[in-house]
């Protein structure tokens, strides 16, 4: 990001707003093949001239943003379909292009609102002068954020793409509160969220990028319904399940092998190759310039060799264990760690097959 960079000066919680716009603007290169496309995130991309240090570039992050902002539109799309006069609020918006992604499908009729803080209200004044959304600046942190949304028939469909971690506990029952309260019992709201477990123990790397926090998580879809009276839980997307087990389990095969780590994934699968495909292995680690082709190569060697299925067993007999360990803990922590452990191949690392 160069001095006279749009987004230098952002304060850490806004430059997060960076890595799903990375993600969506490389959709076509990480998921080829895939329905979605988002060539205005492209352009916005580039126009933001951010600097690598500050944005989540690798793969897991990447294509999690993107497997998220497709069930986002699927959302938007089926209430616009169901209530054609109805609002869709996105607080905290960022650069987020869903307006123009949507445009064939989203009819005029539907009102888009966006919120977010001033510094990224501006920046997207600027990069984005466009947008069908009305955006303003508020703080979801101030129950006045529901003044955006001007009386008008019609349910809001509220969506909270990659927000709700960033408030405190206390802020996000206020948030479910006010919007219930202020916008009505028909309100729907669609938000992602993290295990507390996983939001709280300050090491994931969007931290290290931004000095953004997360500061609070939810157990399941139900738990965060459970907050505030009146809300009930619909439905759950697991996206993260929609990445690759090695992608869940915070691994990309591509950047072990070319940094030459002799991880997990790798060390089960040369065990299980033979000479010759060792040697396809061998070839690729510790080469910084290691062709993607190859990548893909050993990564099909490794569905081939069910080190994709090995490492999903292990995980799961390793959750296992700990599970049970947990459940000779002090009872204070008890159920919280056995549920989580015994959750944990499940919930972020590996899907059951
Ligand atoms: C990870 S970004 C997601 C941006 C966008 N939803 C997307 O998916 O591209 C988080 C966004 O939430 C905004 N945000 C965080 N805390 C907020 C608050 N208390 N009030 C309003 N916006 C907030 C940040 O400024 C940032 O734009």
């Amino acid at each position: 990001m160069s001095d006279d960079s749009p987004v230098h000066g952002l304060s850490g919680v806004a430059m997060t707003l960076l890595t799903p716009l990375y993600g969506r603007a490389h959709a076509q290169r990480l998921l080829p093949g895939s329905e979605f496309s988002d060539p205005q995130a492209t352009r916005v991309l580039q126009e933001t001239g951010f600097r690598e240090s500050e944005v989540l570039t690798d793969r897991s992050n990447a294509v999690g943003s993107i497997h998220r902002a497709v069930v986002f539109d699927a959302i938007t799309r089926r209430f616009a379909h169901t209530h054609p006069t109805g609002t869709v609020l996105s607080v905290g918006i960022g650069l987020c292009t869903r307006d123009q992604r949507l445009a064939d499908t989203v009819p005029e009729s539907v009102r888009r609102l966006g919120l977010d803080v001033p510094e990224v209200v501006e920046l997207r004044e600027r990069l984005l002068p466009d947008s069908r959304a009305r955006v303003r600046a508020a703080s979801l942190t101030a129950p006045e954020w529901t003044d955006v949304v001007e009386a008008r028939p019609g349910p809001v469909l509220v969506l909270a793409e990659g927000v709700l971690m960033h408030l405190a506990p206390a802020e996000v029952t206020g948030f479910l509160a006010d919007t219930r309260r202020h916008l009505g019992p028909g309100t729907r709201l669609a938000a992602d969220f993290f295990h507390p477990w996983v939001a709280l123990s300050g090491v994931h790397p969007i931290s290290r990028a931004t000095g953004a926090r997360f500061r609070s998580g939810a157990r399941s879809s139900t738990g965060l319904a459970a907050l505030s009276p009146g809300w009930t839980a619909t439905a759950e997307h697991p996206v993260m399940e929609r990445i690759g087990p090695a992608q869940r389990t915070g691994k990309s095969t591509g950047a072990d092998l070319r940094a030459g780590r002799r991880s997990y994934a790798v060390s089960a699968l040369l065990a299980a190759a033979d000479e010759e495909q060792r040697a396809v292995v061998e070839s690729a680690l510790g080469d910084p310039h290691c062709p993607a082709a190859t990548v893909e190569r050993v990564r099909e060697l490794a569905r081939r060799l069910g080190v994709d299925r090995k490492l999903r067993a292990d995980m799961r007999r390793c959750a296992e264990t700990a599970a049970a360990e947990a459940g000779t803990w002090h009872p204070h922590w008890r159920e919280e760690a056995v549920a989580f452990f015994a959750g944990l191949p499940l919930a972020n690392v590996v899907a059951d097959d």
